[in-house]
């Protein structure tokens, strides 16, 4: 297992550009299911999420390719299994985005019912709820949903909950469903809007994209399409909250400011100097920190993808934070291992109390889930001394060389191969 180590206490400088969305494109990759032509993701990032998704391809026949380092193209054939095995669904919860178009593409799947995850119960009620709305016949059978209908037929689905990969789910089966579908309570995540614009481009029939009503026309088939898979909103925050931590002076590139407006406002609310350009943020410390109040929160809201990464900047910010977790239940696996680094904070229930310190030290640590991974590296960067994350495979997953773009800004930073 790798781990990485980092000698804390350089001001990051420079430009560097984020990778393509790993959360769009990992419904982009279930959505080529939907098509006998091919999908071409360009500016696809190779993280290791991305590997699974093309993985749980091959299990169903379909074939993946990277043609170039960032472009991946996918399927142009017919599935030729229609089940998503254990082994490969139990490392990666998205994996169940493949249950709806391979429904709806074969009139069956069998995907295994992902379990309990690092972050919290996670549950899949809703998307099979909107299967069900939509004429699926669901069961479970050892340990795996599975579900029939030779035809879809489009119906009202009304989510109890906004769910970003159930919204997907469901709507990437509605577009081959018979007739219309109505998704009200539909996730406002970017990443429902671009996949949205991806069916679109297929000839999918689909209104209300950027609202939480969607209304779809079925349609027989759809085409293929070549799509720019947009800057990954969460590798640029988790960027610009790297500098911040740093003292740096940083400009992420290759993003999209509209999808990152919360966490841009919150960084100029702890402290931070912000220049953005649609496409471009710089961020420099040109003053004190101080503690804020940050709540997650639904798109356009605060990111819970981000709620990790920007504890680890308030722990070194004067004054009191209060960081509420709204989104899962479990998400402050991180807490612990900053406390080892010199933290302050008290959790109560889904809320943290940060004290900011006046700095943190480094140590040995480790976390079980990506973006807690993300904000031990930050913490790390800031602290005086050697920092070891342990289990970088959380990071892999869901950034693309995150050390060689942190080390191309000044840091010290090497990939230990155990
Ligand atoms: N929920 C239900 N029932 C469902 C589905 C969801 O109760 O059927 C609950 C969840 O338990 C959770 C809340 O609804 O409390 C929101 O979950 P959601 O379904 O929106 O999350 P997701 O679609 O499984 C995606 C991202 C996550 C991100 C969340 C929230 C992907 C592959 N994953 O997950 O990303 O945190 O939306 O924005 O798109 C990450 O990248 O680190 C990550 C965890």
């Amino acid at each position: 297992m790798d781990r990485f180590v980092i000698r804390g206490g350089v001001p990051l400088a420079g430009t560097v550009s984020v990778s393509g969305s790993k959360n769009s494109m990992l419904a982009l990759m279930a959505a080529s299911l939907l098509s006998e032509e091919p999908v071409l993701l360009q500016n696809a990032a190779r993280v290791h999420d991305v590997s699974t998704m093309i993985r749980i391809l091959g299990a169903l026949g379909v074939e993946a390719v990277w043609e170039a380092d960032d472009v991946l193209r996918l399927g142009g054939s017919e599935p030729t299994a229609t089940e998503a095995p254990y082994d490969l669904v139990r490392t990666m919860r998205a994996s169940f985005m493949v249950l709806g178009p391979l429904l709806a593409r074969c009139g069956h799947a069998r995907v295994s019912l992902p379990g309990g995850c690092a972050i919290g119960a996670r549950p899949v009620d809703q998307h099979l709820k909107g299967l069900e709305a939509l004429g699926a016949k669901v069961e479970l059978v050892g340990g795996y949903v599975e579900a029939r209908a030779s035809r879809l037929r489009g119906a009202p689905v009304v989510f109890d909950t906004s769910t970003v990969n159930g919204t997907q789910n469901v709507l990437m089966a509605a577009c081959l469903a018979e007739g219309q579908t109505r998704i009200q309570n539909a996730a406002l995540e970017p990443e429902v809007g671009e996949l949205i614009g991806v069916l679109q481009a297929m000839g999918a029939r689909i209104e209300g994209a950027g609202t939480d009503q969607l209304t779809v026309e079925g349609v027989t088939r759809l085409k293929g399409a070549t799509h720019r898979v947009a800057g990954d909103r969460i590798e640029a925050g988790t960027l610009l909250a790297a500098a911040a931590i740093t003292g740096g002076d940083v400009t992420v590139t290759g993003l999209c400011l509209d999808q990152l407006a919360s966490v841009v406002e919150k960084l100029r609310e702890i402290g931070l100097e912000l220049d953005t350009r649609p496409d471009r943020v710089r961020v420099r410390r040109t003053g004190p920190l101080r503690g804020v109040r940050v709540t997650t929160a639904r798109f356009p809201g605060f990111p819970t993808d981000m709620q990790a990464q920007i504890m680890a900047l308030l722990c070194l910010a004067p004054g009191s934070s209060v960081l509420t977790e709204t989104i899962f239940e479990n998400r402050f696996m991180h807490v612990s291992e900053l406390q080892r680094m010199g933290a302050d904070i008290t959790v109560n229930g889904r809320t943290a109390i940060i004290q900011g310190v006046a700095g943190l030290s480094g140590a040995p640590v480790m976390a079980t889930d990506l973006r807690a991974s993300a904000s031990l590296l930050l913490a790390g960067l800031a602290a005086r001394g050697d920092t070891h994350v342990m289990r970088v495979y959380h990071i892999d997953r869901g950034y693309d060389r995150i050390e060689q773009k942190l080390a191309s800004l000044g840091a010290r930073i090497r990939r230990i191969r155990d």
